[in-house]
């Protein structure tokens, strides 16, 4: 046994992985389960390559018992559907490379099959009659890579915030239907919405979605930087531009060149950077400070704020020309009490992002819990709701129940159902007839279905249509609430 393979196994540890072997020959499933298992691995076997999709699918889908596999291993060829061919199969699902480290087990090897199957994106190829220590070796790399992936995948979605907008409801589907428009063009876009709501994450998925993806995206936190320093860091300075100034530097707009620059909290941005900024808005060229010649760039600007920009302007304290400016596309985003239908996703999607970063398997959680966290009014958005669901995945057993709500979510939800609190969603609807009181003549039915419909109509939204959730807020039976719907003309698109 050469010296290298030893080395590689002495400092090793235990294979621990879920590993999937596809062989049909019983014999070598039998040899592999006994040589993975002896070094601390969970082994599952498929004697198909149907029947392995199944078990992989089965894995990602949450429905196999233990979680899902983490490494395939496959015979090449195989009755039906072969070794080579499930491959191709799982990098069309993975969108070009396979969703998991793939390794190829092949009898008469011929070089152009070894080829091809590391064109396909297999990790590794080995050759019959298997070797113990090649394959233990070949796995073990396999699984590292496995993991090491997953772990950049978290830190990059903990250092940059995952760019995936979640949500089915109405209002978030015009929201990304909005990107989707104004995403790829280079218009200037301003983002408000209360804080926590999503919009560096807009701001990020516009970025993504234009011809700059490629080139960088700048975030500029207008509010943290101090006002002295503003100038320097947004367009740069030259060699003693001022004390302290030892070198060149240039600004943030230069680093955006080509890309986009994301002004956050611009509302916090003091009158002198303001009328700075506006300058490079209407010439596209910026000076830096101590610099005597203008320089050129090729910047989209995004600007994001959780104030009320017009208030300001009305206020004095920002600029009319500069709002206007900005504000070529205005975008809100909607504050989560308003899409209650997008909780249960949120909280799923973070549960699985606590839970992996963690280290242990995904949690389920309870109806009732999912019910309480809808009925919260959420103040600090889906921030609070990320926070309080990573609070829950650590601190729950296997599954997130009632209990495990944090008790200030339960009482804020109570006191707001309470008669006395004001049913908040009624009283509103009573004020709006009372201003826009419907026509008169209008008979008793008629004004109780026109009611009926608007509050279905918007209950509906809020839940993405989901028949079965809208009718458990309102309080209905499904089947009932469908006929109502049908009695009352309502359909998906048009009331
Ligand atoms: N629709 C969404 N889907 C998934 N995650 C979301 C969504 N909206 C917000 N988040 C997450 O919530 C957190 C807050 O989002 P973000 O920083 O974009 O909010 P913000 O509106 O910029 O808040 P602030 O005004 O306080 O800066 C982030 O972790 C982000 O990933
Ligand atoms: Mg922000």
């Amino acid at each position: 046994m050469p010296a290298v393979t030893e080395a590689a196994l002495d400092d090793s540890g235990e294979l621990a992985g879920r590993i999937l072997v596809l062989d049909d020959e019983r014999n070598i499933r039998r040899t592999l389960r006994m040589v993975l298992e002896g070094e601390g691995a969970t082994v599952l076997d498929a004697d198909t390559a149907e029947r392995a999709l199944e078990t992989l699918r089965a894995g990602v889908e949450g429905t196999l018992e233990g979680g899902p596999v983490e490494l395939l291993l496959a015979d090449v060829k195989l009755p039906g559907m072969s070794g080579l061919e499930l491959l191709e199969r799982l990098c069309e699902l993975g969108g070009g490379t396979p969703p998991l480290p793939v390794i190829l087990i092949s009898g008469h090897a011929t070089v152009s099959d070894a080829v091809r199957a590391t064109r396909l994106g297999a990790f590794d190829f080995f050759e019959k009659p298997l070797a113990r220590d090649r394959v233990v070796v070949g796995v073990r790399n396999a699984l590292r890579h496995y993991n090491a992936e997953r772990e950049l995948r978290a830190l990059r979605a903990r250092l940059h915030g995952s760019a995936e907008l979640i949500g089915e409801s109405e209002p978030m589907q015009g929201l990304l239907k909005q990107i989707a428009k104004v995403g790829p063009t280079r218009a200037r876009v301003l983002i408000q919405g209360e804080s926590g709501t999503g919009k560096e994450l807009v701001a990020r998925a516009m970025h993504e979605a234009s011809d700059r993806a490629g080139a960088n995206f700048v975030k500029v936190n207008c509010a943290a930087i101090p006002r002295e320093l503003i100038e320097s860091e947004l367009f740069g300075h030259e060699r003693g531009a001022f004390t302290g100034a030892t070198g060149q530097k240039r600004g943030l707009f230069e680093l955006a060149d080509g890309g986009t620059i994301f002004l956050d909290e611009i509302g916090d941005m003091d009158l002198n950077a303001q009328a700075k900024v506006l300058r490079v808005l209407q010439s596209g060229e910026l000076m830096r400070v101590g610099g005597e010649r203008p320089i050129k760039v090729d910047v989209r600007v995004i600007a994001a704020t959780h104030r009320n920009l017009k208030e300001l302007v009305s206020a004095g304290e920002f600029r009319e020309d500069l709002y206007f400016r900005l504000a070529v596309v205005p975008i809100t985003v909607p504050p989560l009490r308003d899409r209650p239908g997008d909780v249960a996703l949120l909280c799923r999607h973070y549960i699985d992002v606590a839970c992996r970063e963690n280290g242990v398997a995904g949690k389920p959680i309870a109806r009732e819990a999912t019910a309480a966290l809808e009925a919260y009014r959420w103040p600090g958005n889906v921030r609070e709701l990320r926070n309080v669901m990573e609070r829950m995945s650590i601190l729950s057993d296997a599954e997130l129940t009632l209990e495990d709500v944090p008790e200030d979510i339960i009482n804020a939800t109570r006191e707001r159902a309470a008669p006395d609190g004001g049913e908040g969603g009624l009283a509103e609807l009573l004020a709006e007839l009372e201003r826009d009181p419907p026509p008169s003549g209008l008979s008793l039915k008629a004004l109780r279905e026109s009611i009926e419909r608007a509050i279905i109509h918007q209950r509906l939204g809020e839940f993405g249509w989901n028949v079965s959730r809208t009718a458990e807020s309102l309080g209905v039976e499904r089947t009932h609430l469908h006929k109502k719907m049908k009695l009352l003309g309502i359909t998906r698109g048009g009331v």
